[in-house]
């Protein structure tokens, strides 16, 4: 049976290539190795999976016993979002986490979320004077915060949330450039070595985020309402068979978790949207064309349902998919991954990036064409920007969303256009993939949409 391929680099030198490079490193190891082949980072060592048919194997099978997906390989994130984030439970416990904290993100729950989006994304174009240049990033932070806070705390005004606003997006500029990104993959630069030093900044932005966080744990504690269904209100209701609840420290590691989850990525995925739908204009020609003969530019729910809309928002995640790489699953006995030998406690992850990026499935898979996703379907395997199976993204569903719903909007009632276009090249950003730089843009105000009526004849 072939054995998985060594990457032979010095893993000091892998790992400086995967925080400086992450592309070119994943690309140049699949041509020369193929859809497995061992990365050695530092002292870490894991098989690289790009093939759909071993993903399904090995996330189909995670929630054991041959296969797991342990949160202590996730311990890199635990200073950013403490020890008792789902991200970093295991087993039994995590499963029940997930449970917890997964029902606001589907369902009914969502529909709500489908009109605030929308409100919020035009309150914050509204503000915006004709001629008026702006950083896609920045508005977008904007958007996808007020959505996340608004879901996770039933709110999203008041000085609390404002300052939370600015504290996290300052916090996470902080370890977004790829310089800045080695604090992550190397906790010894969190802490705190005086006041010139990067944990010395990290380690005051963080006393604050918890200030604020622990107070709103306590007035809402010291105030209960039952009719509220916004996460921390679920969270505080939740018990466990012996009647104990979450500890104040436990919600704030939820919390925490959400918030930078949820923001982040998706704020990511909007700019790349904008950014792409302007440098094509003819995707924001068929775009606008399809929102106005379904008159649904009004109807945030109908825009979740257009197919070329969607197939805007799927490429956007095939091409540079924000998250490069699953959460690593691990081995617990000897298995076979299409006809290769894994030995037990071997550590695997699903490369999201290569698996985008093949062209078995994406001909000329470095070109953004959205038609790709009407020609055929792709199954959960193939295409998976929020990874599967134990620990697939929690907010998937929301994310999506935000995505249609946003991108539609603007592009249904602004006029707006690229200030400078250029290729855009996509770099790290702290654990996930960003932009070089930002998107510039110019705000040519509000377009004069036609009636849907009239569309409709
Ligand atoms: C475009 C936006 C997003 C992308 C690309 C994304 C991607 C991912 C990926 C790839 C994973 C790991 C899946 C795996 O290992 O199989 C993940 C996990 C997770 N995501 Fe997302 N995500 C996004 C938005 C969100 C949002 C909006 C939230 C919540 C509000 C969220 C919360 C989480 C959480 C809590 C986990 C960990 C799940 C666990 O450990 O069980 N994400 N996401």
């Amino acid at each position: 049976m072939p054995t998985i391929p060594q990457t032979r680099t010095w893993p000091y030198l892998q790992l400086a290539n995967w925080i400086f490079r992450p592309l070119a490193y994943m690309t140049a190891n699949a041509r020369r190795y193929g859809d497995f082949f061992f990365a050695k980072w530092g002292l870490l060592d894991w098989i690289f999976v790009s093939h759909p048919e071993a993903l399904k194997t090995i996330l189909t099978q995670d929630m054991g016993p041959a296969i797991t997906a342990p949160g202590d390989a996730n311990k890199i994130l635990e200073p950013l979002l403490g020890k008792h984030s789902v991200i970093l439970l295991n087993g039994e416990q995590h499963q029940q986490r997930r449970k917890l904290i997964m029902p606001p993100f589907h369902g009914e729950r969502l529909k709500v979320y489908a009109d605030l989006i929308q409100t919020i994304t035009r309150s914050l174009m509204d503000e915006m004077t004709v001629g008026q240049s702006f950083r896609a990033r920045d508005v977008m932070q904007k958007i996808t915060m007020r959505v996340i806070l608004q879901a996770i705390f039933g709110l999203h005004e008041g000085e609390r949330y404002r300052r939370l606003e600015t504290l996290l997006a300052e916090r996470l500029d902080l370890l977004s450039s790829p310089l800045a990104s080695t604090v992550v993959f190397f906790p010894l630069l969190q802490t705190n070595l005086g006041d010139w030093s990067p944990g010395a900044k990290l380690a005051q932005q963080s006393q604050e985020i918890d200030a604020l966080l622990y107070a709103e744990i306590s007035d809402r504690r010291a105030a209960p309402d039952p009719d509220r269904d916004d996460i921390l209100s679920l969270l505080l209701q939740t018990t466990d068979e012996d009647g104990q609840g979450l500890s104040d420290e436990e919600l704030r590691d939820e919390l925490m978790t959400l918030l930078v989850a949820g923001h982040e990525t998706t704020a990511t995925a909007l700019t790349w949207s904008l950014y792409w739908a302007h440098h094509q204009p003819a995707i924001k020609e068929q775009v606008q064309q399809e929102m106005a003969a379904a008159g649904a530019g009004d109807d945030a729910l109908a825009l979740t349902k257009l197919p070329y809309l969607s197939a805007v928002c799927n490429e956007t995640l095939r091409i540079y998919p924000v998250a490069m790489l699953t959460f690593p699953r691990l081995t617990h006995k000897p298995l076979e991954l299409m006809g290769h030998p894994i030995a037990a406690n071997t550590l695997l992850v699903g490369c999201i990036y290569l698996l985008h990026h093949r062209e078995d499935l994406y001909p000329e898979p470095d070109k953004f064409r959205p038609e790709r996703f009407l020609e055929r379907q792709f199954s959960a395997f193939e295409f998976m920007p929020f990874g599967a199976g134990a620990r697939r993204c929690v907010g998937y569903a929301l994310a999506l969303y935000e995505l249609k719903i946003a991108l539609g909007t603007m592009l249904s009632d602004y006029d707006l256009a690229l200030t400078r276009d250029r290729p855009l090249p996509p770099e790290r950003r702290g654990v996930t993939l960003g932009m070089k730089g930002d998107v510039e843009m110019v705000f040519n105000g509000k377009r004069a949409v036609s009636p849907p009526v009239l569309a409709q004849i």
